[in-house]
């Protein structure tokens, strides 16, 4: 089948796309009003973009309904320029599920949760104490396309529990973290324990001395 973009609707692009693009990391992000209400909503349109600097991006669609109303995240950072990535893994799921309810705008997502903050090191902006890694980041621009905005982040500082840190590297011990990956959006994600496969990249003189795998 094939889909000229003229002739399908939006929601039929978003249903494509994110069955297509998937799976994706989820930002569990973290971001406060300029009198310091605090909010946390997730996001699966993100990733890093590059790393130096580093550098991250959020997608995040208007408010549904046709305006120009931007969600509570996408506000607030514009207005205080700081946000924090909380690294969504299996135990984190379901409170990250309820941040994703839209409550008024006066409700703390993480309360409703169950989840605490704890001082971030660079931002003013808390992270989540019962994630195990987070991105403190700065925005460096947001993109209005359309509907959306796309926010980039300089990332200013990582947090990453020990336990999941391989100083050697540093590298991250992925296999344990247990992250979670959104997939098409009708409330399917997919684990990564025990899910790793391994393919090391062939240089080229071993794909001359016969390498293939
Ligand atoms: C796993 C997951 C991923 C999501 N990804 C996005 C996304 O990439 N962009 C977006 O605009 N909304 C996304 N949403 C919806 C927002 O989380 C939701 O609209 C939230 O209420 C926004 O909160 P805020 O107004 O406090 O920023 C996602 C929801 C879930 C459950």
């Amino acid at each position: 089948m094939n889909f000229a973009i003229q002739d399908v609707t939006a929601r039929q692009v978003y249903n494509l796309l994110i069955g297509l693009v998937a799976p994706r990391p989820i930002a569990l992000v973290t971001s406060q009003s300029e009198s310091g209400q605090l909010n946390a909503a997730p996001f699966s349109a993100y990733n890093y973009v590059c790393t130096d600097p580093p550098v991250l991006a959020l997608g995040v669609t208007n408010r549904p309904g046709g305006g120009f109303a931007p969600k509570d995240t996408a506000r607030n950072i514009r207005r205080t320029g700081e946000f924090v990535v909380n690294v969504v893994t299996e135990d984190l799921l379901q409170a990250m599920n309820i941040c994703a309810t839209d409550f008024p705008e006066e409700v703390n997502e993480l309360e409703m949760a169950g989840l605490e903050t704890e001082v971030s090191s660079v931002v003013r902006v808390p992270r989540i104490r019962q994630a195990h890694a987070a991105l403190e980041c700065r925005e460096h621009t947001t993109l209005e396309i359309g509907r959306s905005r796309i926010i980039l982040g300089e990332v200013v500082s990582v947090y990453v529990e020990d336990q999941f840190v391989d100083p050697a590297g540093p590298y991250i011990r992925a296999e344990e973290l247990h992250a979670v990956g959104r997939m098409n959006g009708l409330g399917s994600y997919v684990r990564t324990r025990d899910a790793f496969l391994h393919q090391p990249r062939i240089s080229y003189a071993e794909w001359l001395a016969g390498k293939r795998s």
